[in-house]
């Protein structure tokens, strides 16, 4: 059930009453009840939503006023990524350059666009900021955020190192905006079926998730330099498989990493690793995610495997495979290639409701948690306990 970010909690969690109820919170010290402080009654329900029924109704149709922050590669394919959403959101692009942002809003039907970070967030048009620059960026521009009172989409890693995601954290619980982390794979309709599936013992206790990517991709610029992108593949692309072992199989209790032999030379962080992980429900996760010269890898696949069946899938395709004995069956998905839209509506979702996103800033910490931890078990050449 979602809770008020005051403490207190709803007994009704229908997302309809919960989008009229918030703005209420505003005004419930001058309820009729005399309480004189932020609460909810049912006397300020029933007085208020009928004096001001019209603009509460409003209020719930408004649109979502979201600006892009950084009109770099990933940008165009968010913006894609959310075309099904476009007549709920108001897309707004700020860039360094004002060419760059402008060429960008007219591409994607923008509402605007912004030649720096600090006019967005001093626009009142802009309601939240998608923070979708380098790692090391993430802290300054989500304080940059915060302070103008815009709520936080931060692009994963959440930050470069747990100290800087606290920060972050803290800056928007000061600021009292709402934090979550982009962390698409979360969203993806295949992810979605196997929580569901597993959470009904479908495929019995887990034993084993396996996630297998090789991706063609050269990085250059800021991610080549492991002071500003926080290190190599794993912090990068690989942190989305962190997430998704501890969203299916359960936090990580013990980590043992180990990088492959450097292809890139020019990348000074690792650009492939294997990453086995103990959980603390006994199932084992194996990671195994690099960047290569590869013209035609494999697509990247996901298998989970329990004491009565398994689940597999390829990432960003639209079925699932189901194995139960030695009956197969393929389950079609929506057609949902990056889980995109459906994070952004649970990020609008969240700040008219006024709870915590499901993948909250805490949530975005303990995927770097993951990563860190198996950072430190390379270098160290040993297994180690998860590292908080
Ligand atoms: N969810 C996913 O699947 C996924 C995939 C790829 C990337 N990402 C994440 O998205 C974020 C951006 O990655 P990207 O691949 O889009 O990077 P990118 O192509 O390098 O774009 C980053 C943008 O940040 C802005 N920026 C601000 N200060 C900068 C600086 N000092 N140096 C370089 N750029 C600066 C630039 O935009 P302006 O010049 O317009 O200001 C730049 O175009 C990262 O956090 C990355 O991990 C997520």
């Amino acid at each position: 059930m979602p809770s008020w970010r005051g403490g207190q909690s709803l007994s009704e969690s229908d997302a309809g009453y919960m989008r009229a109820v918030v703005p209420l919170v505003a005004i419930s010290k001058h309820c009729p009840c005399k309480a004189g402080r932020v609460h909810i009654c049912d006397t300020l329900l029933v007085s208020v939503l009928t004096i001001q029924a019209h603009r509460l109704e409003w209020v719930i149709q408004m649109t979502f006023a979201l600006c892009i922050v950084g009109c770099g590669a990933f940008a165009q394919t968010f913006a894609q990524g959310i075309e099904s959403l476009r007549h709920d959101i108001d897309l707004f692009f700020a860039s360094r350059d004002v060419q760059r942002a402008r060429a960008y809003a007219a591409l994607f039907q923008g509402s605007g666009a912004f030649g720096s970070y600090e006019a967005a967030a001093a626009d009142p048009r802009v309601e939240a900021m998608y923070l979708c620059t380098p790692h090391h960026l993430h802290q300054a521009h989500a304080a940059l955020a915060a302070r103008a009172g815009k709520h936080i989409l931060v692009e994963k890693p959440i930050a470069r190192t747990l100290e800087e995601g606290r920060g972050i954290i803290a800056e928007a619980q000061r600021a009292g905006v709402t934090l979550m982390v982009a962390e698409n794979y979360h969203f993806m309709a295949a992810v979605r079926a196997c929580k569901g599936l597993i959470a009904q013992g479908r495929i019995g206790r887990l034993r084993l998730v396996q996630m297998q990517e090789e991706a063609p991709f050269r990085p250059d610029q800021w991610r080549r330099r492991r002071d500003l992108s926080g290190g190599g593949v794993f912090i990068d692309g690989g942190i989305h498989k962190a997430h998704l072992l501890r969203y299916l199989a359960g936090e990580p209790v013990r980590i043992y990493a180990a990088a492959l032999p450097q292809v890139l030379d020019e990348h000074e962080g690792e650009d492939g690793i294997v990453v086995m992980v103990q959980c603390a429900n006994g199932a084992v996760g194996l990671i195994n995610h690099s960047w290569t010269n590869a013209p035609r890898p494999a697509p990247p696949w996901v298998s989970i495997a329990g004491t009565r069946g398994r689940l597999s899938f390829e990432v960003g395709a639209s079925w699932l495979s189901i194995e139960q004995g030695r009956a197969e069956r393929t389950m079609p998905l929506a057609d949902d290639p990056s889980g995109l839209a459906p994070m952004v509506q649970a990020f609008q979702a969240s700040i008219r409701g006024g709870y915590e996103p499901e993948v909250s800033g805490a949530e975005g910490l303990s995927d770097l948690a993951v990563v860190l931890t198996a950072y430190a078990s390379m270098d160290q050449g040993v297994a180690l306990p998860l590292q908080r």
